[in-house]
């Protein structure tokens, strides 16, 4: 995730406001900047590695002069966190500007096209793409708009885009596909964000550009259309009336909120990773004797899906370990033929980096799935992926674990591919739905968030609330527990429902909430028997499920139907229910689930 923001100021510089707009965004990425602005037909650069006041303090954006400028906050994806990967990005003749906030997809395959026709490419980028093929465009189209709808169409993935050129100085072409862009309107002064608090201080006039849209900024005017064809759209502004810190929100009341919202994108984000970098990962996997997946928190439970989808996609047996654990238990049998697969958000994680540390010595390799670049765990990996969640701000995890379980899914798949174990058409049935999750992750926000928020009002003064998974949901059962317990206070328990009959079941008393999580498996019959056990004995169960039929009807008092997706799926579908339940919870309690009491939101300490 990036921050993005684009200026048109007729009666000043716009530097000083491009650089409090980025300073507004630096929450979205902070590991370089840069800011481009057009004086007398030419683009004037500044940009380099390091947060926006350092970058600051070296050259001065203010010294930049000129009516028109965009500018970048970077949370590195491609490329090393370093100047040369700093946007804006510049065409071979230094005549156009990019500043992205997205993945190219196909930015490779664009590279090499544009290579071979003589461009010279100075990053590691994806963004770099778009400035040399607008500029190719441009040497055979005098309409510039046209180049620029041009250059759209042939790009692939996630983008919201603010581009200049000194063919037309006075104009800023932005566009957007699933990442957030935001116009505003002052008199004469235009305005392109990533977000709105960015624009407050200076208008409160705001038009979203909406996913297949680019927009043209003139002074005074903004004219959007559709990318496909062209076609004009016709959006009123809205007026707003909402401070900077509610806006920060996106105006959802709590960070949580906000974030359980991002999923469709954050996972569309995740699902974008790297194929070269997946590859590396998959051999180091592939070649070691054990693999043992180490993390705490959340990130455990993610470790946890994560070995169901290796042993079921890929037959690889991967060992979750929860990291304060790892070396007392593991410490003494692990070899230089062993692979440590350290998940970790935030990458600072005492625990997870203690257990790493140790195995880095007894020769292990380490890889790892982080969503904070330049963390310590990173440094010290020998392979990361990178999962593009952008930040967390809420201490509860919500899109990093979804978007920790699409980077494993994409490792499962990777691994099943080089080992032969999947034929050709379920791998590529497989890979088709895993694209669509975000898409059924959209539906189901709209779906159940309502359901919810009922079922937080008859939870929110239970005595403890009880969690049952089997298979790749005994994580998303974990998970469940985590959430509501953390935010809302409210004890509760989870284990895999088979464990029901060895002792939890003595807690079964009438009223008792038992959220069953059910999925179309091999382990739907028995779940369904352990359902039947509880209700027998006066619990009251709340059934998340994609199936809809006799059986689970029977034994559900409430159903929360979910959209139908491959079991192995399930496990990000049915969190997404739970984050929501947690958070209403939270809400309902009169407790603030951004910031629960004792908690901290990367623990860095043992
Ligand atoms: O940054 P990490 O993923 O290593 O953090 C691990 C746990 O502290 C974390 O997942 C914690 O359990 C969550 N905040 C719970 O929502």
């Amino acid at each position: 995730m990036c921050g993005i923001i684009g200026i048109i100021d007729l009666s000043g510089d716009v530097s000083e406001r491009l650089f409090k707009g980025l300073k507004l965004l630096e929450y979205r990425g902070y590991d370089s900047a840069g800011m481009a602005v057009i004086d007398d037909n030419r683009l004037h650069v500044v940009k380099d590695r390091g947060r926006i006041d350092e970058i600051h303090e070296k050259y001065d954006f203010l010294t930049l002069k000129g009516n028109i400028g965009i500018a970048h906050t970077r949370w590195a994806t491609h490329g090393a966190p370093d100047k040369v990967n700093a946007h804006p990005h510049i065409d071979c003749m230094g005549s156009i500007a990019v500043v992205h906030n997205g993945i190219i997809e196909n930015f490779m395959d664009l590279k090499t096209e544009l290579m071979e026709q003589g461009h010279r490419f100075r990053s590691r980028t994806d963004t770099e793409v778009i400035a040399h093929l607008f500029e190719e465009y441009l040497k055979n189209e005098a309409d510039v708009e046209t180049a620029f709808v041009k250059t759209l169409r042939k790009l692939d993935g996630a983008y919201a885009l603010a581009v200049l050129t000194v063919k037309e100085p006075q104009k800023i072409f932005c566009a957007r596909v699933d990442s957030p862009l935001v116009l505003g309107v002052e008199g004469e002064k235009v305005y392109c964000s990533s977000d709105i608090p960015s624009l407050l201080p200076f208008t409160n006039k705001i038009v979203p550009l909406e996913d297949g849209e680019y927009a043209v900024l003139t002074p005074g005017n903004i004219m959007i259309k559709r990318i496909s064809d062209g076609s004009p759209v016709r959006r009123a502004f809205k007026e707003l009336d909402m401070g900077i810190d509610e806006a920060k929100k996106d105006g959802y009341p709590h960070y949580m909120l906000k974030e359980i919202y991002e999923q469709p994108y954050s996972i569309r984000y995740a699902l974008g990773i790297q194929r070269n970098y997946l590859e590396l990962m998959a051999d180091f996997i592939d070649r070691s004797s054990r693999l043992y997946i180490v993390a705490a928190g959340t990130s455990y439970h993610a470790g946890v899906v994560g070995s169901y989808i290796f042993s079921r996609l890929a037959r690889i047996p991967g060992l979750p370990v929860i990291a304060s654990e790892f070396v007392s238990r593991y410490g003494d049998s692990i070899s230089v033929e062993d692979s440590i697969l350290a998940i970790s958000q935030s990458g600072e994680t005492r625990d997870v980096l203690w257990a790493v540390e140790q195995a880095k010595i007894r020769g292990a390799t380490i890889l790892a799935v982080v969503n904070v670049l330049a963390s310590t765990l990173t440094r010290i990996s020998r392979i990361y992926l990178h999962q593009q969640s952008g930040p967390e701000i809420g201490v509860a995890a919500t899109k990093t674990y979804t978007g920790q379980l699409a980077v494993l899914y994409k490792i499962g798949f990777t691994l099943a591919r080089k080992r032969g174990k999947l034929g050709q058409d379920e791998m590529d049935r497989f890979v088709d739905e895993l694209n669509k999750v975000p898409e059924v992750v959209e539906i189901l926000l709209k779906r159940c968030d309502h359901d919810m928020r009922k079922l937080a009002n008859e939870i929110k003064d239970s005595k403890y609330v009880i969690f049952l998974g089997r298979g790749v949901n005994t994580a998303t059962a974990y998970e469940g527990r985590l959430k509501l317990m953390e935010i809302s206070y409210i004890p509760s328990l989870a284990y895999p429902a088979g464990e029901n009959k060895h002792g939890p079941i003595s807690l079964i008393e009438r009223g008792i909430p038992v959220i069953g999580l059910v999925q179309d498996d091999e382990t739907k019959k028995l779940m369904i028997s352990n359902l039947h056990e509880v209700r027998s004995r006066g619990a009251k169960t709340y059934v998340i499920s994609s199936i809809d039929d006799n059986d689970i009807r029977e034994v559900s008092d409430v159903l929360i139907k979910v959209p139908q997706v491959s079991a192995i799926f399930t496990p990000i579908v049915y969190a997404i229910p739970l984050q929501l339940l947690a958070y209403y919870t939270s809400v309902l309690r009169g407790l603030d689930p951004d910031k629960p009491r004792n908690l901290a939101k990367s623990v860095t300490v043992i």
